[in-house]
């Protein structure tokens, strides 16, 4: 069974309190539940990390290159700063969809940059909640859309004609 890690970045811990108006009334545990009934259902197992720390998120993303099969990920503010994220990401060679809660794009202009855009397969911004699984759906469909095919359904080779 696949594993997904959803890692969360700084300040999103205090969801539900944070902003409403912007990030909503649901809580982190809310939106990892969710997660969490919608990996049942889609059949992957899912994890969740939270730190309001730069290198704690580094060194989970170096972590789960050996434990996880895909991240879904929101750096938080540390998306308009984090070099050293990007280059964990890359390191780590997992597919990552980045998730925003808010439309990023819709607000003030340090937001509109995103230091991961480059390195993960997609990005989900400005549904909320939703972006979430959103997300999970897109990396669970990465994984299994790179699954390799087995070798009796592979068709013939052909041969080379030199
Ligand atoms: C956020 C957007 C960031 O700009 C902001 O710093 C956050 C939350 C979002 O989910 O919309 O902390 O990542």
């Amino acid at each position: 069974m696949e594993k997904i890690l959803l890692l969360h970045g700084p300040n999103l811990n205090m969801l539900g309190k944070r902003e409403p108006a912007v990030y909503g009334r649901q809580t982190l545990d809310d939106i990892v539940a969710a997660a969490g009934s919608l990996a049942t259902e889609l059949g992957v197992e899912v994890a969740s990390y939270q730190s309001n720390v730069e290198g704690d998120l580094v060194t989970k993303i170096q972590v789960a290159a050996s434990e996880f099969d895909a991240i879904v990920f929101n750096p938080g503010a540390y998306t308009h700063t984090s070099i050293a994220l990007r280059d964990a990401v890359l390191a780590a060679g997992l597919p990552v969809v980045e998730v925003h809660l808010s439309n990023v794009h819709k607000r003030e202009e340090f937001r509109h940059r995103s230091f991961l855009a480059g390195v993960v397969e997609g990005q989900v911004v400005g549904f909320g909640a939703e972006s979430y699984l959103l997300g999970l759906r897109a990396a669970v469909s990465i994984l299994r859309s790179r699954r390799p095919v087995p070798p009796r359904a592979r068709p013939a080779r052909k041969r080379s004609t030199r």
